[in-house]
């Protein structure tokens, strides 16, 4: 089919969406168009279009809403625990995982905390194999009062030993696990060449723009281009090419010390990125042209307060007065290859600096190669990487260096219907910010990417999680999981909902058709896919919105990772349901778990429930086998709940020993007796 033109004008484009809308308009009637007080178009959730690719519709029986100590699944599905916090995965590991007895050195060969991306590469290489390959997993932080027997939950102030510290820091990171499917389950295979763990240790390149930058330098390495480990990766992302991308996203947590003196040694660093006198993450929003007096008088009760990790009491690069430049060092997108266990990981600049929450890409033969990633702040953007070179499905080794050079783009949502690409780059005058005015080039621009956005006036939005594109037809979602910062005065059509609990999935569709998309173009059009939330919430201002028959069960909140199975079909995993819900309409909690739905045709939006976690888990990682019927996904922070500590947990999942701490683990899923997941 012919292309819907790269070459179209922004406003070609704009007219139309207009008359698209317009005939939508005649359709629909007149006053269904805006709903509730917020003036929501409709033409988001539910809308049919004959015309789109349609998937095979979901078949499985949904599961009950609920909230108890372990995982629950769809019936007629298996759902095995694979790895668990603490397994062996290299050689010499011990399996001493009794009581949550754990040390560094063991860490360092076993499966680390909080799993949350999954990415599954078939083996051998290159095959489409569904039986065998490479779970890739990302371990994004600890949660050292389920660790740890003498730390109570959400003493942010406590101190560390350095023993914990480095067990933290070698749980931190990724694994890369060889598994093998037998007789419909999956289990790891014994010593593999491939098995690998990341840690917040292993040694890193720094590639693109910003690589030996002086902004990138500190006393540990003079060439700025050489990294130790890889922190806060939340999801992650998998390249047709055969690598993995982790994303780095809460950085800023593990830094702490004294901004003022740490701005004596090196003036003006970490601007909008949370730092400020301790590195507290309520900061990470902060407007950078704010003073240190003014930052001070917003949240003056955390003046003071030390970082969510003791890691700077013992080790000096993670203190800004000794290292302030470390720290510009991370919030990059990593890139390693899982085939060689021997290569090192490789920090890619040229996408931006940012708490990124993953990364997509859309990959055609002969063409550049887009990476979508969006940055897991209140009111922050979501960005387009397109490469420089072309992606070549016929040589590998062409490949492995896209990443390191391109443009980097941020979106902005009109409220019109139509999308831009901004790019992300200095400009010559007009921007009134005294950060701003300091920044001297690219790699600059790179590293403090979210001024540069804000500046351009790309859309705030609320909180962009994963972003990923429906294989069938190029239409690309982005999981907005919530932003108690929007207030009324700041909503927009793509952020319609004031101190939004809930979340919103919106749709992007770069110019074209149904299975011919073009993702390289600087404009695309925009639809609300769906409101999270309950779709009867006492205040209808407030009320979700998805197909109009969703069940009872079917209604989810907070939507932060997605996959696309082999069909095309959606398939979310949530991340905050109960705390954020209650007590504002609902009588009981809701476990987090996972939600899917078909994306095009008469059940678009109709979302489904399939699994759900153990009490105080969030859901992460979802990941299919090439053959769709093989479902992974990961359950991280069990236990994690009000009150909850090592001696006395809300679960003890999965062992469910007396003795053990809950262990985040990775989930196997498949049908019993065989078949697609659906
Ligand atoms: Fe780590 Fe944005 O969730
Ligand atoms: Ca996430
Ligand atoms: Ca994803
Ligand atoms: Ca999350």
């Amino acid at each position: 089919m012919k292309k819907e033109a790269i070459s179209n004008t922004f406003n070609e484009v704009l007219e139309r969406r207009l008359s698209r809308r317009t005939a939508l308009k005649g359709m629909l009637g007149t006053t269904s168009l805006v709903a509730g007080a917020t003036g929501i178009g409709v033409l988001a959730a539910c809308k049919p279009n004959k015309e789109n690719i349609v998937s095979p519709p979901l078949e499985f029986q949904e599961l009950p809403h609920g909230y108890d100590t372990t995982h629950h699944v769809a019936p007629g599905y298996s759902a095995d625990v694979l790895i668990r916090w603490g397994d062996p995965l290299l050689a010499e590991a011990p399996d001493n995982f009794s009581g949550g007895a754990i040390d560094a050195e063991s860490q360092k060969k076993q499966f680390g905390y909080n799993n949350d991306f999954i990415g599954f590469q078939p083996l051998p290489i290159g095959s489409n194999n569904s039986d065998h390959g490479l779970l890739c997993v990302n371990h994004e932080y600890t949660t050292s009062h389920l660790m740890f027997p003498n730390v109570k939950a959400l003493d942010t102030q406590r101190e560390s030993t350095i023993e914990e510290v480095d067990i933290e820091m070698a749980a931190h990171g990724h694994s890369v696990i060889e598994i093998k499917k037998q007789n419909g389950r999956w289990y790891l295979v014994d010593g593999s060449k491939y098995n690998r763990r990341l840690t917040a240790n292993t040694e890193m390149e720094i590639t693109g723009p910003a690589a030996g930058h002086h902004r990138l330098k500190t006393s540990e390495d003079p060439t700025g281009r050489k990294v130790l480990g890889t922190l806060a990766n939340c999801a992650g992302g998998v390249t047709p090419w055969g690598t993995i991308l982790i994303a780095e996203e809460n950085f800023q947590l593990y830094f702490d010390g004294d901004q003022v003196k740490a701005d004596e040694k090196a003036p003006g660093e970490r601007r909008g990125y949370g730092l400020f006198n301790a590195g507290y993450y309520q900061y990470r929003n902060h407007d950078p042209d704010l003073t240190e007096e003014e930052l001070a008088n917003q949240q003056p009760e955390l003046k003071g307060k030390r970082a969510f990790y003791r890691w700077a009491d013992h080790y000096d690069r993670f203190n800004i007065e000794k290292e302030p430049r470390e720290i510009n060092r991370f919030g990059w997108m990593v890139e390693y290859d899982p085939y060689n266990p021997e290569s090192i990981p490789k920090k890619r600049t040229a996408l931006g600096r940012f708490a990124h929450e993953g990364a997509t890409i859309v990959a055609e033969h002969g063409k550049q190669v887009v990476a979508y990633s969006g940055d897991d702040g209140k009111n922050q953007f979501i960005y387009k990487f397109v490469s420089k070179s072309k992606y070549d499905k016929h040589n590998r080794s062409a490949n492995m260096e896209l990443l390191a050079e391109g443009d980097l783009f941020a979106a902005k949502f009109h409220p019109t219907g139509v999308g831009e690409w901004l790019k992300v780059e200095l400009q010559e005058s007009g921007w009134a910010s005294p950060a701003f005015t300091k920044l001297k080039d690219q790699a600059e621009a790179l590293i403090e990417a979210r001024l540069i956005a804000r500046l351009l006036g790309a859309t705030a939005m609320d909180r962009p999680e994963d972003i990923e594109t429906n294989p069938l037809t190029g239409r690309t979602y982005v999981m907005l999981t919530n932003n108690s910062a929007r207030s009324p005065e700041t909503t927009d059509p793509a952020n319609p909902r004031a101190d939004n609990r809930w979340g919103q999935i919106v749709e992007i569709l770069p110019p074209g058709v149904d299975g011919d998309r073009d993702h390289l173009a600087p404009h695309f059009q925009w639809e609300m896919f769906l409101l999270a939330g309950d779709p009867n919430h006492p205040n209808g201002g407030k009320r979700g919105r998805y197909h109009k028959d969703v069940s009872k069960d079917g209604w989810f909140s907070n939507p932060d990772n997605v996959a696309f199975d082999p069909d095309g079909r959606m398939w979310i995993s949530t991340d905050g349901f109960p705390k954020n819900l209650t007590p504002e309409g609902l009588d009981a909690p809701v476990h987090d778990g996972i939600w899917a739905c078909e994306t095009t045709g008469e059940n678009r939006a109709l979302t489904r429930h399939f699994f759900g976690c153990p009490v105080g888990a969030e859901m992460c990682g979802p990941c299919f086998t090439p053959d769709g019927e093989s479902f992974f996904v990961s359950v991280q922070h069990p236990g994690d709940t009000p009150g909850s500590d090592y001696s006395n947990p809300s679960t003890r999942w999965p062992d469910f020993e007396p003795n053990n701490p809950p262990r985040p683990s990775v989930v196997a899923i498949t049908k019993k007796g065989g078949g697609k997941i659906g």
